[in-house]
């Protein structure tokens, strides 16, 4: 097998006196192109029960939001999108964005400077950034390399690009490709910020201020789910909310996500040129529950390379986020979540095991 046994597997053997070595992983993809691999070695293996639940046949197609609707100049239409945005929020919390403005170039260029960091020597990726979850540079395979009890089958890279841009070196590409898309992306996602706050009631900008959004956190999250040889026993990323406000992802046109809804997993298909996007834990506290993070998941296949690109944006690090006084109020009910500094909250979650929304159940009141 590639991956030397972690704590607790059954190949190891715990000493009582001495910590465990630390895990060296291969990444996912050199785990993949193994030749002649059939099966996957037990550690990659999700229970059945929990992680496996058929999938719903519903047609039933996730919200779509037409941006230039949003930032339309005609009242009449943005207000008639902002209802639909603050629907979509409530029963989903995860629509499509059209319409964007974001070149279908960039979106390709992103992808496959991506890929090609992917395909960079083993040795080189393992140099890059360091593994400490606030570290603006980060490359690995799993979700928590050192946590992780099953292994996910994905290997990733994440990358700060603001309030301070970072790049690696390689490929050269990399540096130019980001901080255009990074831009662009990022003025997409506050402005549907802007817009969940006044489908909340709220000011236009009352998120953005509040949480100082003009330093606010964003990231590349570049996932790489390599063909697995049983899928089915396999998961890509586990069931997981997002952290922060708002996350747009795109991929390479090979499906994979699936969204919880109505209790049900629900196949999300790729549409060409548009992101999806996905409310965060950060919405929900701030919404004081009214507009609550959606759990999804990432699965796997036995064909096709898929590539997906998240850029989550967050409050700025500093922040302290709450649930809105003035929603408090008018629903008459009590905050149910505690105030919190985003960066405690992003070092609890990207520090532990990806379960569920385990993270944010930490920070709920009276449960
Ligand atoms: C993530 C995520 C899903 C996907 O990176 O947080 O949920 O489809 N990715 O890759
Ligand atoms: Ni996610």
């Amino acid at each position: 097998m590639a991956t030397t046994a972690p704590t607790g597997s059954p190949l190891s053997q715990p000493s009582l006196t001495q910590p465990p070595p630390p895990r060296k992983l291969t990444t996912v993809k050199v785990l993949s192109e193994s030749p002649g691999l059939s099966s996957i070695p037990s550690i990659y293996t999700f229970p059945k029960q929990t992680y496996h639940e058929p999938v719903s046949d519903t047609k039933e197609p996730i919200p779509t939001i037409d941006f230039s609707l949003l930032t339309s100049s005609h009242p009449d239409q943005r207000s008639k999108t902002i209802r639909e945005l603050g629907i979509a929020c409530r029963d989903w919390g995860f629509f499509m964005v059209t319409n964007h403005g974001v070149p279908e170039r960039m979106m390709k260029a992103i992808i496959e400077v991506c890929r090609e960091f992917f395909e960079l020597p083993e040795e080189e990726k393992r140099g890059i950034g360091g593994k400490h979850v606030l570290d603006p540079i980060r490359s690995g395979t799993s979700f928590n390399e050192s946590v992780d009890e099953i292994l996910c089958w994905r290997d990733y890279v994440k990358i700060f690009q603001h309030p301070e841009f970072h790049s690696p070196n390689k490929p050269p590409s990399f540096r130019e490709i980001a901080l255009e898309y990074s831009k662009r992306v990022r003025l997409v996602a506050r402005e549907i910020i802007r817009g969940i706050s006044e489908s909340l009631g709220l000011e236009k900008d009352y998120i953005d201020e509040t949480l100082n959004l003009e330093n606010g956190l964003q990231l590349i999250a570049a996932n790489l789910y390599p063909p697995c040889p049983q899928p089915e026993l396999a998961m890509g990323l586990p069931p997981h909310s997002d952290h922060g406000l708002l996350t747009l992802l795109i991929q390479n046109q090979i499906g994979g996500l699936q969204v919880q809804h109505k209790g049900k997993w629900v196949n999300i298909d790729p549409i060409p040129n548009s992101f999806l996007a996905n409310i965060g834990d950060h919405i929900e506290i701030l919404s004081n529950g009214k507009y609550k993070s959606v759990l999804h998941r990432a699965v796997v296949n036995n064909r096709d390379v898929r590539i997906s690109i998240a850029v989550p944006h967050g409050p700025a690090l500093d922040a302290i986020v709450s649930p809105a006084p003035k929603l408090v109020e008018i629903v008459g009910n009590p905050p149910a979540y505690g105030a919190m500094k985003y960066k405690e909250y992003l070092e609890l979650q990207q520090g532990s095991m990806l379960n569920g929304k385990s993270s944010l159940e930490r920070i709920r009141n009276g449960v």
